[in-house]
């Protein structure tokens, strides 16, 4: 099986302080993962390593084979696209633009966009169910909407690997479950794989078929949500009381958070 991401011995640290410590992992093309950790364990500033927002001090990031040091900007953004925790877009750019701003990738310098752009463009904000917000500013929608605009953006860049840093936080619990059916839907369909950050542990085991749990910074638990999800795992990393049961509607572990052990 092909590899889309494979990091290996990986440090990162923003000044002096060390925020992630020999991170190793695989994700085969196809899969679809979830990074669960408390606030501050380091899940942005990993997925931001394997975009090249960030370099690492030390260790290897893999995207399909080849350092990721090595790909051109636009390469890159080919295979690989994000969706960040907090987008600012300073400019007053309408909803229909800033999912045009995903195209870029397959343009030339002074090359405008083609029919064929424009149709993946509002392909993209069907799927997302924001075609209607298309001629709205960016600026002047709700938290939600934005969260589904920024992900129609990143769907237009037609990547194989897509990040999403907690994609369905602002999101009401219907379009939780349709964003994250879209995900699955693209990753079953079109074989995209899917990396998404999420503090929503019940939904993460639903929709993932591997899951990675960070904890200052370390990984301490990867593998299927059975695995991963145990209360030893949690207890350790959240410092809370659970119980762990099965969702007999979807079939997949399900957590209930009891008491903070800190209290
Ligand atoms: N730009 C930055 N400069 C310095 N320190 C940072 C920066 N961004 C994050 N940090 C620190 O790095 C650590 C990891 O942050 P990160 O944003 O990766 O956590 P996270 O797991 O995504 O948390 P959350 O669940 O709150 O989003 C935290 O201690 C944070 O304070
Ligand atoms: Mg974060």
């Amino acid at each position: 099986m092909e590899m889309a991401i494979e990091v290996e011995s990986l440090y990162f640290s923003y000044g002096d302080s060390l925020i992630l410590r020999d991170i190793n992992f695989k994700i085969k093309k196809g899969e679809f993962v979830s990074i669960i950790g408390p606030n501050g364990s380091g899940k942005s500033t990993l997925l931001k390593n394997m975009i090249s927002i960030y370099k690492p001090n030390r260790g290897s990031i893999k995207i399909d084979g080849k350092e990721i040091r090595e790909y051109k900007a636009k390469e890159l953004a080919k295979k690989i696209a994000i969706v960040p925790q907090d987008t600012n877009i300073a400019y007053d750019f309408s909803v229909f633009d800033v999912v045009v701003m995903g195209r870029n990738p397959y343009l030339g310098r002074f090359q405008s966009e083609s029919y064929k752009d424009f149709q993946i463009v509002e392909d993209s904000l069907k799927l997302t169910d924001t075609l209607y917000l298309k001629d709205k500013s960016i600026n002047q929608i709700s938290g939600g909407e934005r969260q589904r605009v920024i992900i129609a953006r990143a769907l237009a860049q037609e990547p194989e690997i897509m990040l999403l840093d907690e994609p369905t936080s602002h999101l009401d619990i219907n379009h939780q479950i349709e964003i994250l059916s879209l995900l699955k839907k693209l990753n079953t369909e079109k074989s995209m794989t899917i990396i998404i950050v999420i503090h929503d542990i019940n939904l993460a085991a639903r929709y993932s078929s591997k899951m990675i749990l960070l904890n200052k910074g370390e990984i301490i638990s990867i593998g299927k949500p059975r695995e991963v999800i145990t209360y030893e795992n949690i207890e350790m990393a959240y410092n809370l009381n659970v119980v762990i049961t099965e969702n007999l509607y979807t079939n997949s572990p399900y957590l209930i958070p009891l008491t903070s052990k800190k209290l």
